[in-house]
């Protein structure tokens, strides 16, 4: 047991050095495969013996249920705002009032970016994160510690054992995380976030630390509210030291001797703002010396040592060409203003996405306009909206029509959703984006089928459904364009070969609103042919755990709609499989597919009664031990398995676990 646990903890020094290198540093040391690996064999041996697993452990950082309501925080020590400035003037006025109480030469600055997003309170207690709240109105706070577990970059065990240490930092949310979150809501008809900081924000106060976890957020420290058994005597020093202890501290502080040099520094940010994977919306100059800043106090709402710069905010005027629609997958129609192009934060922008026809009515956005764009999340360009005084009364007002731009069905707005949406399935721009999904990787994965070849194969009418693919013939395809005799049998035979995917891959494929690639998993566990959806009603599907009202709806209305089922029926016809082949594992167990090595003598059951009963739950029983054997089974007076066993880490279940497992307990 005691090798067992040296080697748990060798595993979570490694993962968590690892964790540093790669989400702190920016420097990864070994490939993610490498990784994966460590974080498996982690999993793996906590899994077999959770009485090992401690909080801290790289493991843990999403657990527990969701919450019910957040529980409130009061900070030990308030958590001030900043004074802003907005000029070189003001800074300077900034730096007089400290020369009033401070002597000329300890008067040193450190400057830093100022993070756009969400501060937060964390406490370390022995080294280990054991708390963390939003600033709240600076005294009282959210807890928020499950969710602040999820954010990778920060360490659940700093790299000393401090006894206590409480700091201050910015939770926020990458560009790209965000113009991806935002694309995903788009995609779904949600409503999109107007920033990182609301992104950042609304992630951050999620009940369910899963869906927190899934948002990739990142943060920084910047200040210690406290510290116990240890004097830091500027900021500098602290920057420094949080450092050292694992802590994101963002790299670009900077010392200045002068408030000119802080001025330099604020210019110099302002322009390269841009260049930056997250966004900033100025700078925070403090005060470097503790001393100092006790001479300057502060008032109760901000520190006089301290105050911000903040950018111009970095908006255009240009006109209002058009608004085009175009239709996604699921049939949401998205209007993307065109505009005179300009150059803004860094690009020239010419179109920018108006998300949904509210947000037109709303700000009043009309064709001819003079629109004001900014960059949200410093990547996304919009509209703020039109410049009114500038009006001629050649604008005109945008109205969503009531027949998609593509087909001229009807367009539908269901009760709740922002998005109008095109309701014929068949429409040829979601058929287009429809049949590039059902190609794409976690679908159907048919190699070769990208939206080029399915804007031809559309165009030309050779496809109208996604049953249709399997019909094409190598003559047909050969005949379109930048595809040759060759390519045209590559593509039959990678159609051939879909032909495999289980039902769960299918489903997903279909493209079944709320469904996803791991809903449909969870449903093939319980049904396992196609033709058994058919029947299905409300209370079936609502009885699975993880099945809500919404998916259960949509499914229903999937299989009741006629042209649904003619598809299935030609899929069929064409040899897709419809049922699942991924083996369902049996209710509760952990056995599909696992490898377990037995060694010495069971007391409630011989070897080959513990054999069979692996083997019925899907498992593997082999006769020596290796890297891929996932337990060893170990009864009295083992053999040198066990010994080997526990050189090479491999889980160690005591015949009790095994009952438990096999559920005979
Ligand atoms: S220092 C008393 N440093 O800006 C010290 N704040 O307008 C106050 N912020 O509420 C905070 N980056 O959320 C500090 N490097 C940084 C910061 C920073 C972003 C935020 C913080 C604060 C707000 C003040």
């Amino acid at each position: 047991m005691h090798e067992l646990q040296q080697r748990i903890e060798k595993l979570r020094d490694e993962i968590r050095k690892h964790d540093y290198h790669y989400y702190v540093l920016d420097q990864p040391l070994i490939s993610d495969a490498e990784y994966d690996r460590l974080m498996r064999e982690l999993f793996e041996l906590e899994k077999a013996h959770p009485e090992l697993v401690t909080p801290d452990s790289p493991t843990q950082r999403v657990g527990g249920e969701p919450l019910k309501g957040f529980e409130t925080v009061r900070h030990r020590v308030p958590l001030l705002s900043l004074e802003n400035t907005f000029s070189a003037e003001e800074i300077r006025s900034f730096h007089r009032r400290i020369r009033e109480r401070v002597a000329e030469r300890e008067i040193t600055y450190v400057s830093e970016l100022k993070l756009d997003g969400v501060s937060v309170a964390l406490v370390y207690e022995n080294g280990v994160l054991v708390s963390g709240a939003t600033r709240g109105n600076g005294l009282v706070g959210e807890d928020v510690t499950s969710n602040v577990r999820t954010i990778t970059p920060l360490p659940l065990r700093l790299q000393e054992n401090i006894p206590r240490l409480e700091v201050r930092g910015e939770v926020f949310m990458p560009k790209e995380a965000f113009a991806r979150l935002n694309r995903e809501r788009d995609e779904k008809g949600e409503k999109t976030f107007a920033n990182p900081r609301n992104a950042a924000a609304g992630s951050l106060r999620q009940l369910d630390a899963r869906v927190t976890a899934s948002r990739l957020l990142a943060v920084f420290v910047y200040d210690i509210l406290y510290l116990e058994g240890r004097e830091i005597s500027t900021q500098h020093e602290a920057l420094h030291f949080l450092a050292s202890l694992g802590l994101p501290v963002n790299p670009h502080f900077r010392y200045c001797s002068s408030i000119d040099e802080v001025i330099g520094y604020c210019g110099e940010w302002q322009e390269k703002r841009h260049e930056l994977p997250y966004e900033i919306d100025g700078v925070v100059i403090k005060l470097n010396p503790v001393a100092a800043r006790e001479m300057m106090g502060s008032t109760a709402r901000s520190p006089r040592w301290a105050t911000s710069y903040k950018f111009p905010p970095e908006e255009r005027v240009t006109r209002l060409l058009g608004i085009e629609l175009n239709v996604g997958r699921t049939g949401v129609i998205t209007p993307t203003a065109v505009m005179e192009p300009v150059f803004l934060a860094g690009s020239t922008v010419s179109r920018a996405s108006l998300h949904n026809y509210d947000l037109i009515r709303e700000r009043d956005i009309r064709l001819n306009d003079m629109v004001i764009v900014h960059k949200a999340g410093d990547v996304i360009p919009e509209i703020i909206g039109p410049v009114k005084e500038k009006r001629t009364g050649k604008e005109m007002e945008f109205a969503m029509p009531d027949r998609c731009p593509v087909c001229g069905s009807q367009v539908v707005r269901f009760s709740g959703e922002v998005a109008y949406r095109c309701d014929n399935i068949n429409c040829p721009a979601r058929l287009k984006e429809s049949l590039v999904f059902f190609a794409s990787r976690d679908a159907m994965d048919i190699e070769g089928l990208g939206p080029a070849l399915v804007e031809q194969l559309v165009d030309k009418g050779l496809v109208s459904n996604v049953a249709d693919l399997y019909y094409l013939n190598e003559e047909q395809l050969a005949g379109l364009e930048r595809m040759g005799k060759k390519s045209a049998a590559n593509l039959i035979a990678a159609l051939q070969e879909s032909k495999k995917r289980p039902l769960s891959r299918l489903l997903h494929a279909l493209g079944i609103r709320h469904v996803g690639l791991k809903s449909a998993r969870l449903l093939t566990e319980h049904f396992r042919d196609i033709d058994d959806f058919r029947s299905l009603t409300r209370e079936n599907l609502v009885a699975i755990p993880e099945v809500g009202e919404k998916m259960a709806e949509s499914i229903i209305a999937f299989f009741a709609e006629p042209r649904n089922l003619d598809t299935i029926e030609r899929l069929k016809q064409a040899g897709v499989n419809t049922c699942e082949t991924v083996p369902a594992a049996p209710a509760g167990t952990l056995f599909a597919g696992k490898t377990f090595v037995l060694t010495g003598t069971l007391e409630s059951m011989t070897r080959p009664e513990a054999t069979a009963a692996i083997e019925a739950l899907g498992g593997k029983v082999t006769g020596s031990v290796s890297k891929k054997t996932d337990y060893v089974v170990v009864g009295t007076n083992p053999g040198s398995k066990y010994d080997k066993a526990v050189s090479l880490g491999v889980a160690i279940l005591t015949e009790d676990e095994l009952l438990l497992m096999l559920g005979r307990e």
